[in-house]
């Protein structure tokens, strides 16, 4: 793992304020900074950022944490990318080798301890007369039960003992299935529990979900978030659906465990469970992935409701022009399951073929919400739509939404364009004035380049500022950067790169590098090149900026805010790093 060591260096030279300013305007406001929640929908601001504390804090929802915390809510990712991410902002470098090696080294044995669990549990389902009457009640019968390992955690306090002689190994609580109390006695985490195992996309299980027989609290236990499982990636039900998804090139996305199960039990195949929380980045780029139509399933309460707004929200900025993404607000008080066992497979398809567009729902709900009778109510209508319309990655759908927003409204397209800040559509864009200089093979643009037609993504991460845009490759870089920022960039591989961005001046560029391109790369090593040549680029960027400082102070000294910009400069300023930059 990170050493915490370096993760607290890593906190200590950041600001958390600068962070979620990345993502959320913030107002000053006393000692602190405040904004509406990204986390929950809201009109007056409750979410409070502390620079003091390096903490945020939503009265609202609740949500609260430091930066590192920030980032992996805010863009759905997992700790340790979320430290890459800070990392390289902060042009620090997040010791790699040890992190892969020790984290193969210590998930192989927890994977192997949950599978041991998972086979325990369905042995124990067998012979559960009770658990197998419960499941039949809802339902299910043993080839469904089969298809997605269900078990039965046995009532008593050490039920795993029978499997695991070494029942006080640490492992057993790093993987969440044993839990040790204050006194230091140890028990099983799932007791009396019908088992659900989570796969990842390899079909390891890396958690377990446990539903309570008949009534009790709480109704699901889940395992907690542990080196293998992280709730907001996982999607319950993946592997078992893939071929599903697959054929229909559409995906059902539904809130709980008995949905997906009960929907496979009457013939629904492509569906797959967000884990008890709301849908993430992560979640829907997965899904994305998977099939070009995703449709949301949720019931009709309001939790419901406040999950399909944020799915909404969530799924704006990974939307692209050939995917759809759609809403099913179930009818009734039923949720899927219940539907489906009532209803029948046939209702229940008809239903999701007539679930609302996504930017149908967002149009209905932005009118709802802001009653556009009134001129009042068009101008709020507008103001509503501005953080949706910034975010929504697909061009061509985002201008004709722009158009119903605008006609609602009672304004002209234009007008609803500049008030929300809309770049035009045009190509235009990538094209710069003049030919730049040559391109340089030894430059770190050049290298970067390389490695982002590698992986393309990766060009969000860089710091674009301290690019140098004369080179003709760093304008390339930063025209990837800027076609990712606006969902533009293709995604299926480097030939629809090179397609984009033909009759550019990098076309040639581009076809020049991919030809060089070696077919397999190593990931970890490429990673570390590229965290590598950013760090090079601040480390450059900084000491040019220390050396027109010291200049200054030799000529006739430096005002208050420069001697402080000056130190500040010397903080940061570190050896550059010494792994090579060659690849
Ligand atoms: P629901 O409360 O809608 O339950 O929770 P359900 O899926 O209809 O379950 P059944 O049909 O009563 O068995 C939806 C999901 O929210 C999470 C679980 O992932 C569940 O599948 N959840 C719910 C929990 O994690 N814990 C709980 O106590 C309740
Ligand atoms: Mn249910």
């Amino acid at each position: 793992m990170i050493p915490e060591s370096f993760v607290q260096e890593l906190l200590a030279r950041i600001d958390i304020v600068d962070v979620v300013e990345r993502y959320v305007p913030l107002r000053k406001s006393g000692a602190n900074f405040s904004a509406c929640c990204p986390f929950h929908s809201e009109k007056t601001p409750s979410f409070t950022v502390s620079p003091s504390k390096q903490f945020y804090h939503c009265f609202g929802c609740g949500a609260h944490g430091s930066a590192i915390g920030f980032l992996m809510q805010h863009a759905g990712i997992g700790f340790i990318e979320a430290v890459e991410d800070l990392a390289s902002s902060a042009g620090m470098q997040v010791p790699h080798e040890e992190r892969n090696a020790t984290i193969r080294a210590r998930k192989a044995p927890l994977t192997e301890l949950m599978a041991r669990a998972m086979h325990f549990y369905r042995e124990q389902l067998k012979a559960s007369p009770k658990a197998i009457d419960y499941l039949k009640n809802r339902g299910l019968t043993g080839e469904i039960a089969a298809k997605f390992a269900l078990g039965y955690a046995p009532d008593g306090w050490q039920g795993l003992q029978q499997v695991f002689s070494d029942y006080s190994d640490p492992a057993l609580v790093e993987c969440g299935l044993v839990i040790v109390n204050e006194q230091g006695r140890r028990y099983d985490r799932f007791r009396d529990r019908v088992m659900f195992p989570i796969l990842d996309q390899r079909g390891n299980v890396i958690g377990f979900g446990g539903r309570v027989i008949g009534e009790g609290e709480p109704k699901y236990l889940n395992s907690p978030e542990t080196p293998l499982f992280e709730k907001g990636r996982e999607l319950y039900g993946l592997p078992q659906a893939r071929k599903a998804i697959q054929e229909a090139d559409t995906v059902l996305v539904v809130e709980g465990y008995m949905d997906v199960v009960g929907l496979v039990q009457n013939g629904v195949g492509n569906v797959v469970a967000t884990l008890g929380t709301a849908a993430t980045d992560a979640n829907v780029q997965k899904l994305l992935k998977q099939a070009n139509r995703v449709v949301f399933c949720f019931d009709r309460d309001s939790a419901g409701d406040r999950a399909a707004w944020r799915a909404m929200e969530v799924s704006l900025s990974h939307l692209a022009d050939n995917k759809t993404v759609e809403i099913l607000q179930m009818p009734g008080n039923q949720d899927p399951d219940e539907f489906i066992r009532e209803h029948g497979k046939e209702a229940f398809v008809q239903q999701t073929r007539s679930a609302t567009r996504l930017s149908e729902f967002l149009l209905r709900e932005l009118v709802k919400q802001t009653n556009p009778s009134t001129a009042e109510g068009r101008a709020m209508l507008v103001h509503a739509a501005k953080p949706l319309l910034q975010k929504m990655a697909a061009p061509i759908l985002r201008v004709q939404l722009t158009k119903e927003i605008a006609q609602r409204a009672q304004v002209s397209q234009a007008e609803v364009e500049a008030q929300c800040g809309l770049k035009p559509l045009a190509r235009s864009r990538y094209a710069p004035a003049q030919m730049k200089q040559r391109p340089v093979p030894s430059s770190i643009e050049y290298k970067l380049l390389q490695i982002v037609l590698h992986k393309p993504e990766w060009a969000a991460r860089l710091p674009l500022e301290l690019i140098d845009r004369e080179r003709v490759e760093g304008e390339a870089l930063s025209a990837i950067a800027d076609a990712i920022d606006h969902g533009e960039l293709p995604a299926g591989g480097f030939g629809l790169l090179l397609e984009f961005f033909r009759n550019t001046p990098y076309e040639s560029l581009i076809a020049a590098i991919a030809a060089n391109m070696v077919e397999e790369v190593d990931l970890g090593a490429l990673e570390t090149v590229f965290n590598d040549c950013v760090a090079h680029l601040r480390q450059a960027t900084l000491t040019a900026e220390v050396e027109r400082l010291n200049a200054r102070a030799n000529e006739g000294g430096l005002n208050q805010e420069e001697k402080r910009r000056l130190t500040e400069l010397l903080a940061k300023k570190r050896p550059a790093s010494t792994t090579g930059t060659s690849i």
